[in-house]
């Protein structure tokens, strides 16, 4: 989900209309928002698209003050009613809120026994009428009456009729930034809401809450006593405005795809030991010694960050010979893990908000565990709570099937792989093989993805399946999970992924000329195995698409191919991947979806 406030001298509703659109990948379910001018708060709120909301608003809508409000639905279905701002019964009090109020069910109940109509199904409206019914006199104090009656997460903005010229905002366990402007401030989740506006901001810590005026703002800390003073002051942030727009591109998800070379080459810029054949990262906070100390790698992630970390679990093994492992960091933590002061935990995020992977994460630190960030947002949520980490430097990730910042994770873990088994048993010789090849890969990526108008026109075929099979194997089999995520995700064809020797002993049955197949082929030790077991998807009438390198011998396979660079083996699979992102892009785009914000998912998944 995701916020945004405005107080100053401008109409507000234009502005939150802007900051929504610019949200909108957080979750784009329903929309609204509360608007504060002389005869008190209106709102205006529905479900569907920020577009929609900001056609139907009301010609009577001024206000200079106001807050705003994007929802990926968690309690409640996404209805007009279930949509944000939530107001007291008075219409006195308006609210947005990200996160979840954990006790809401009692408190919902102990308002209805009080004679308090609740109007929605959703959590956060209990906040509106907490904060109508405190009897404090400042509106933060309001604010924090009702917070101490709450168990959960949230970042929240407030509007209150008796305090028109102001906006308070409260963060615990969700994003929550306010932007300083000329004679005017915002309040947003996310920078991208208000960059075009302010690059000048103070992050909110979690515990703490803003009282937001025209002219300035003043923080707090909530505590056990009420609220105490706890200065914070904005920084300007260095960051191109122009990052956060999709440019001529039909999508963000088209511009981050071609965006990977660059991206590629920053990640990596700096990092590489050409004379040592190592990685140099500094932000682990890893001396030798620590280093050689780790028995075992186990790496946490959700969605594509948990595929990628899958690939960088057999990299790790394949270069250092240390055992490693990758789970979703949803599971791991509800199965009450043995965490090992041996093991390096490494949890990959790119937008490093995911709740799931900050639980996992605080799960491991509780027990005593060491843990590492790959994340992209600098000072997100895991980047503050790790023990150090490798930055993405993918820029702003927009669209919600990640393109750039997976590619990142991939080299990132190629480099710690390899700094992880120089100080193990990998030779000198083959830690600057692998450094040379990770200087030549950059460039190849974008070699692919020159190679679209070619793809598409398998992309255009591949969509008109109603059911798919990804298949690889060993190095190739996390290329193909993450293959099926893209394709599932934004065609919203059934794809499924398989290794393809587990094929025979199940999946086959399903093989027929209505189900294609996209099959991972590199030129390694496996390939004759791989390219036995097309051939028994070819003799059961299964269409095959094959992506492959230059040479590979398919045995007179009838399949269309997709040739792409080879690289050292172990770097090979994002090379792997590349095609795979423009097959699901393209064949979204034929089916007419809306790439960037593909049904029911939202980028970042800030609740469990
Ligand atoms: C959501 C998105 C996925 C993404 C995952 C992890 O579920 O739909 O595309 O891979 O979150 O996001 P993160 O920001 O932690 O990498």
């Amino acid at each position: 989900c995701g916020i945004v406030g405005y107080i100053g001298t401008q109409q507000a509703a234009p502005l939150l209309g802007e900051g929504l659109a610019r949200l909108e990948h957080r979750g784009y379910d329903s929309a609204g928002m509360a608007v504060l001018g002389s005869s008190g708060i209106r709102v205006h709120k529905r479900a569907g698209r920020v577009r929609d909301l900001v056609d139907g608003l009301p010609k009577r809508f001024g206000g200079k003050v106001g807050i705003g409000h994007t929802r990926w639905a968690t309690h409640g279905p996404a209805n007009d009613t279930n949509a944000h701002p939530h107001t007291d019964s008075d219409g006195r009090v308006a609210v947005v809120h990200n996160g979840i109020i954990d006790n809401a069910g009692a408190l919902r109940e102990e308002l209805s026994d009080a004679g308090v109509e609740l109007a929605s199904d959703t959590d956060t409206e209990v906040l509106a009428h907490l904060i109508a019914r405190s009897e404090a006199d400042t509106l933060e104090r309001k604010v924090a009456d009702a917070l101490a009656r709450v168990q959960g997460t949230y970042g929240l903005a407030v509007v209150h009729a008796d305090f028109p010229d102001q906006v308070v905002a409260a963060r615990n366990g969700s994003p929550l930034l306010v932007g300083v402007g000329e004679k005017e401030m915002y309040v947003a989740s996310d920078l991208a809401a208000i960059v075009r506006h302010t690059t000048t901001v103070a992050h909110l810590e979690d515990g703490e809450m803003a009282t937001v005026t025209a002219g300035g703002f003043t923080t707090y800390r909530l505590d056990a006593s009420g609220l105490a003073a706890a200065p914070r002051h904005a920084k300007q942030l260095d960051v191109d405005p122009d990052a956060y727009d999709a440019g001529e591109h039909d999508s963000f998800m088209h511009k981050e795809m071609l965006e990977q070379p660059t991206a590629a080459a920053r990640v990596i810029s700096g990092r590489l030991d050409e004379r040592f054949g190592t990685g140099h990262l500094g932000g682990l906070n890893l001396d030798a010694r620590e280093l050689r100390a780790i028995r075992r790698v186990k790496i946490l992630g959700c969605g594509s960050a948990y595929y990628v970390g899958q690939m960088g679990a057999t990299l790790i093994e394949d270069l250092a010979r240390v055992p490693a492992d990758a789970e979703p960091a949803s599971e791991f933590r509800y199965r009450n893990p043995i965490v090992d002061p041996d093991t390096l935990y490494v949890a990959v995020s790119q937008s490093g908000e995911t709740i799931d992977t900050l639980l996992a994460v605080q799960e491991v630190r509780r027990k005593g565990g060491r843990v590492i960030g790959l994340v992209n947002v600098v000072g997100s949520a895991i980047a503050r709570e790790v023990d150090g980490g490798i930055y993405l430097h993918a820029g702003p990730e927009v669209a919600v099937a990640s393109t750039k910042a997976l590619t990142n994770s991939f080299l990132a873990f190629a480099m710690l792989a390899v700094q992880l088994g120089r100080v193990r048993d990998l030779s000198i010789a083959d830690g600057r093989r692998l450094i040379a090849g990770l200087q030549a890969l950059p460039d190849q990526v974008g070699k692919i993805l020159a190679g679209e108008d070619e793809l598409a026109t398998t992309a255009q075929r591949l969509a008109e399946a109603e059911s798919l099979f990804f298949v690889g194997r060993v190095r190739g089999f996390p290329v193909a999970r993450e293959g099926a995520q893209k394709f599932k995700e934004i065609s919203y064809r059934h794809a499924e992924a398989y290794q393809t020797s587990e094929l025979k002993h199940g999946p086959l049955a399903l093989i027929s000329p209505e189900v294609p197949t996209v099959a991972i082929v590199p030129d390694d030790e496996l390939v004759e195995r791989n390219v036995a077991a097309l051939h028994e998807i070819a003799a059961r009438g299964g269409p095959l698409v094959v992506v492959t390198h230059e040479g590979v011998d398919l045995g007179g396979l009838s399949c269309e191919r997709i040739v792409v660079p080879a690289n050292e083996r172990e770097l090979d699979p994002i090379l792997l991947t590349i095609p795979l992102q423009l097959l699901a892009y393209h064949a979204a785009l034929h089916l007419g979806h809306d790439i960037d914000k593909p049904r029911n998912l939202a980028k970042s998944v800030t609740v469990e």
